[in-house]
């Protein structure tokens, strides 16, 4: 069998045993495709596991790089405690139009503040505000502004916060030394500074399944 047709069945397997339904979320795939954003949500069974970090975590601020249409949004905030709270950037005005209809529908309002423009600049901008340190952050937006990402990722961060960074496999293109694609060496400087930064102690999990062979950074702030 073709792998990553058996990656695709297992994750249904997967998500069929331990993923209740949720009308929301599915409600919410569907929003995205109808509003034409880009199939780039994570899968069930991946924010299923953000939200499984979230209370392992006790997580109550969550800072998110890259809203698309609040999928992982709404995974993260429905872990939340009634006083957590998730800030999500999105810099394209008509995913977060559709991100935040989606919150709505999810009854999530109350926990999540979007912040709509260009992430490097509302970063500055939370900076500026002297925004408390977070307690996971999910870094999932453009990735050759991850290595930009990890850095604000670590200001906003103190000992134990979580940080998250999604996409870091590329279908193994992570290891092509040649590589002219922008978001494939955003993501290897990403590693880089990973591997300099004394903050931070990570490692990465290669995945496979319905968004193909990709992976995850975790990493947790010393
Ligand atoms: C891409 C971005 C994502 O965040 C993702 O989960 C999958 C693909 C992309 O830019 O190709
Ligand atoms: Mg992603």
């Amino acid at each position: 069998m073709n792998p990553s047709h058996t990656w695709n069945l297992v994750d249904q397997y997967i998500t069929e045993h331990l993923i209740p339904h949720d009308p929301i979320l599915e409600q919410v795939l569907s929003n995205n495709r109808e509003a034409e954003l880009p199939a780039q949500d994570v899968s069930a069974s991946q924010g299923k596991l953000l939200q499984l970090f979230i209370r392992m975590k006790n997580a109550k601020r969550i800072l998110e790089i890259g809203t698309l249409g609040g999928y992982s949004t709404i995974w993260m905030a429905s872990a939340l405690p009634a006083d957590g709270s998730l800030v999500t950037i999105e810099h394209n005005p008509h995913h977060a139009k559709v991100a935040q209809s989606n919150i709505s529908l999810a009854q999530l309002e109350n926990l999540v503040e979007f912040r709509i423009g260009n992430a490097l600049e509302q970063l500055a901008q939370l900076d500026a505000e002297q925004t408390e340190p977070f307690d996971l952050i999910f870094i999932d937006a453009d990735k050759p502004n991850n290595p930009g990402y990890l850095k604000w990722a670590l200001r906003f961060s103190r000992p134990g916060t979580v940080i998250i960074g999604d996409n870091v496999i590329r279908n193994g293109e992570i290891i092509n030394e040649n590589s002219v694609d922008p978001s494939v060496n955003g993501v290897k400087e990403f590693y880089t500074l990973l591997s300099q930064e004394s903050r931070i102690s990570a490692t990465a999990i290669q995945t496979v399944g319905s968004k193909g062979y990709d992976g995850f950074v975790i990493g947790i702030v010393n």
